[in-house]
């Protein structure tokens, strides 16, 4: 059985590339009988770049409700809020003490973030400690993540391992990162890759009307409705690569080589397909966005799950440090 936990920041709705990159393929590793999936928000460390309470807690409701719209099995599963489960906080200030000053220091995603934003708060030099005790305090074997998160997942282990000298025994578990090269980057309305930051996303639990705005904003050459165009090098059709059938792709493939389909046509095509295709998950994420009290239980029960195994580990870590007996 192993053990699988993957966390997202509230730092804005989540979007199609954090959909078809990051979600979708976690729900789909839990539905693998032989694991068991710890999936949580990560609220605490969304405040290390947004200071909005307000913002901060519609964006919580939101992932919370993608990630049911996609259909995790919160019953079988855990799911919480990280904020709520206070020994993450806890933790990660004993592994702070544990973490030496230049690992943190060589972090690049901290130097690019450094570089990128007005506020570098201490928050975000230590963010990957918050991280690392996200991780040990569940015992989790396989954190499915992006490539940029890797160095992050070797410091969780270097740490742990420290931390375990010091015990003289294993208490803490080392975690291996899952990185899918398959999963190619998602491309935004410009082609970069689809980020919050770069302010290239689609969110596709818009409102009808505005979901077909933001489609008819995806970038393309000037190529005239009659000319042949290249689908391989078209962000339209890559994004309708991604979520419509093979068979649809097939026949959008020949009619740009063919000529006399514009991209409007295709765009089109890319709207009505996000309709059909996230019809569901768009009924169930509007549901709970208006049922938050059933969205706020089904919270609250997956942190009493959590809270139960989080209580273990640090009970085991404060003994070790002489802070309980
Ligand atoms: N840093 C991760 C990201 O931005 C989010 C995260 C926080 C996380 N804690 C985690 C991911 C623990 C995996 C495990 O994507």
């Amino acid at each position: 059985m192993a053990r699988i936990l993957t966390g997202i920041q509230s730092s804005g709705r989540p979007h199609l590339g954090n959909i078809l990159g990051a979600i979708k393929p976690a729900i789909e590793l839990s539905k693998n009988p032989q694991n068991e999936s710890f999936f949580f928000i990560a609220d605490l460390h969304s405040l290390t770049t947004l200071k909005n309470g307000v913002e901060r807690a519609e964006y919580v409701r939101a992932i919370a409700a993608t990630w049911l719209a996609f259909g995790f099995d919160y019953q079988k599963n855990v799911f919480w809020r990280q904020s709520r489960v206070q020994e993450h906080t806890e933790l990660s200030w004993y592994l702070n003490c544990f973490t030496p000053f230049p690992m943190l220091a060589n972090a690049t995603s901290f130097k690019d973030k450094s570089e990128k934003l007005a506020d570098v708060n201490a928050g975000l030099f230590t963010y990957p400690v918050l991280q690392a005790a996200d991780i040990l305090l569940y015992n989790a074997n396989i954190i499915p993540v992006g490539k940029d998160q890797k160095q992050h997942l070797e410091m969780s282990k270097d740490i742990a391992h420290r931390f375990n000298i010091l015990a003289g025994e294993d208490i803490l578990v080392l975690p291996e990162p899952q990185i899918d090269e398959r999963i190619m980057t998602i491309p935004g309305l410009d082609g970069q890759k689809m980020s919050k930051s770069y302010h290239n996303y689609i969110d596709i639990f818009l409102p009808e009307n505005e979901l077909k705005k933001i489609t008819k904003k995806i970038l393309s050459d000037s190529k005239q409705l009659e000319e042949p165009k290249d689908p391989d090098n078209d962000i339209t059709f890559q994004l309708y690569s991604l979520v419509a059938s093979q068979a649809e792709v097939e026949t959008m493939r020949q009619n740009y080589l063919n000529g006399g389909y514009g991209y409007g046509h295709a765009k089109q095509a890319l709207f009505e397909c996000f309709l059909e295709v996230f019809a569901e998950p768009r009924r169930i994420f509007n549901y709970y966005m208006e049922n938050t009290e059933e969205l706020e239980g089904i919270l609250v029960e997956g942190e009493a799950k959590a809270r139960e195994i989080a209580q273990d580990t640090i009970g085991k870590v404060r003994k070790v440090l002489g802070f309980s007996s």
